[in-house]
């Protein structure tokens, strides 16, 4: 529901006119051509992932059935592309306390994900899981990301004291580069399971590789459905009807939108499931669209700077911002028509005003409601929203919302005229820190370091 990002709704001053999207309307359809050149050049590994994978789904199906079993928790280490989409596929498909309480878990392993490298929070891990019960799945695309490869020099330490070396092979799954990166050398030394990212599916667009749905698989999660909902959504991406195409309109409008100076990108899932889907998008979309360009010898920085939030929660935190702040975001909510779940708010205490009126009411209709009202309360000030709207959190949907998201990127990487696949600030970063740390190769970096803490 794009309304609310239209001058009838917000004001001239803040909205866009409808005339402005139709004369821009050339510009995505143009982005649209461009993305399925590239994918035609096999450049758009994302788009062939719903499709490419049976025998992918096969073995990973295949490899939960035998394994889910034999271990209590299964370990994911890896950081960024390589663990927001585990993340984000547990908490809206699981229950919310599934690793707390067997029965809820179904006979499934626990499911951490370790994606940073603070002594105390993989200390605190480490050290609760038993290790001979514990299966890990490193995964990292290149296979020399330091965070990852710590964790994992450290998780095969403790292995290996508590199984015997002979058998620290059975207790890691590597998911790396087919034919680079140390993982895949270790992987084949240890004879550990390997599961591959193609090589045209970067980090951040990769969750729908084994990357995301091994874990998927190993919690009970229908991988399959996933993919469906991913496939289910790739043919409406492909429109190339503009008007039939919300990721083209959305792209268009997101990039219209920083061009009014909305450059702030705040998505507030109303749903509790959801929200670690805004944080998988906000890597997506800051990783993939904030960059340096050269523009005819002129140094250009562009992208949206994406925010995660949460209703109602954060309106008791984010919203007075988002209502009198600057006039800089366009705040896009993730509605869920039919919760799974239906509760009832017990009438009581009819007496009291302020209390009665709430009994009677479904939490469903509440939270639901405060979304409105929060919409209502944002165009009454004159601040651009929309509204993506989930019929129901389930792996159809999930998986839908995936690609979709994913396609809206590639669109707005072309309207941006930037590269969306490519991180070379990300690099650059892992680069100063493996020169820090003394790797081969990597002097000049740790000269430049030394030079800067010299001043
Ligand atoms: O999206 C990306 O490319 C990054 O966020 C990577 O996923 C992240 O840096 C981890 O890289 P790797 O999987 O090579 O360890």
């Amino acid at each position: 529901d794009i309304n609310n990002v239209f001058a009838e709704m917000i004001g001239e001053e803040h909205g866009l006119t409808r005339k402005e999207l139709e004369a821009a309307k050339d510009k995505a359809l143009q982005a649209h051509k461009n993305i399925l050149q590239a994918e035609a050049e096999g450049k758009m590994g994302f788009m062939e992932l719903p499709y490419q994978q049976k025998e992918v789904v096969k073995e990973l199906q295949a490899t939960a059935a035998e394994l889910k079993d034999k271990f209590d928790n299964f370990v994911v280490l890896g950081i960024g592309g390589s663990a927001l989409g585990n993340i984000a596929v547990q908490t809206a498909i699981n229950d919310p306390y599934y690793n707390m309480f067997t029965e809820v878990r179904d006979g499934y392993p626990r499911l951490f994900v370790n994606d940073n490298v603070d002594p105390e929070g993989i200390k605190a891990l480490l050290d609760k899981l038993d290790p001979a019960k514990t299966l890990f799945n490193v995964i990292s695309k290149s296979g020399s990301t330091a965070e990852t490869m710590s964790q994992f020099l450290l998780a095969r330490k403790i292995v290996a004291e508590a199984v015997g070396e002979e058998n620290v092979g059975e207790h890691f799954i590597a998911t790396t580069s087919k034919d680079s990166g140390y993982l895949i050398e270790i992987a084949e030394r240890e004879g550990m399971k390997k599961f591959f990212i193609p090589d045209n599916v970067g980090g951040r667009f990769s969750v729908l590789t084994p990357v995301g749905l091994l874990s998927a698989a190993m919690t009970g999660v229908d991988i399959e459905a996933l993919l469906a909902g991913a496939a289910y959504m790739d043919k409406i991406c492909r429109k190339s009807d503009f008007w039939q195409n919300p990721a083209l309109v959305n792209g268009l409008l997101h990039y219209l939108a920083y061009e009014k100076g909305k450059v702030m990108s705040v998505m507030m899932p109303y749903s509790d499931r959801l929200k670690d889907v805004a944080d998988w998008y906000r890597q997506l979309w800051a990783e993939s669209l904030g960059k340096e360009v050269n523009r005819e010898g002129e140094k250009v920085n562009v992208g949206p700077t994406p925010i995660k939030a949460l209703g109602a929660t954060d309106q008791h935190s984010q919203a007075q911002l988002y209502m009198e702040g600057p006039y800089d975001k366009i705040i896009t909510f993730l509605e869920v028509e039919s919760f799974n779940q239906e509760l009832e708010i017990p009438a009581a205490y009819q007496d009291l005003a302020g209390l009665g009126y709430l009994g009677g009411h479904s939490f469903a209709e509440l939270i639901n409601t405060e979304k409105e009202a929060t919409e209502l309360a944002l165009n009454k000030r004159n601040r651009m929203n929309q509204t993506v709207k989930v019929p129901a959190v389930n792996e159809f949907t999930l998986g839908q919302l995936f690609y979709f998201f994913e396609f809206q990127t590639a669109v707005a990487g072309e309207l941006f005229n930037i590269n969306a696949f490519n991180q070379p600030g990300v690099e650059l970063g892992k680069n100063y820190t493996y020169g820090i740390f003394g790797r081969d190769g990597y002097e000049s970096k740790k000269n430049e370091f030394e030079q800067s803490a010299a001043h």
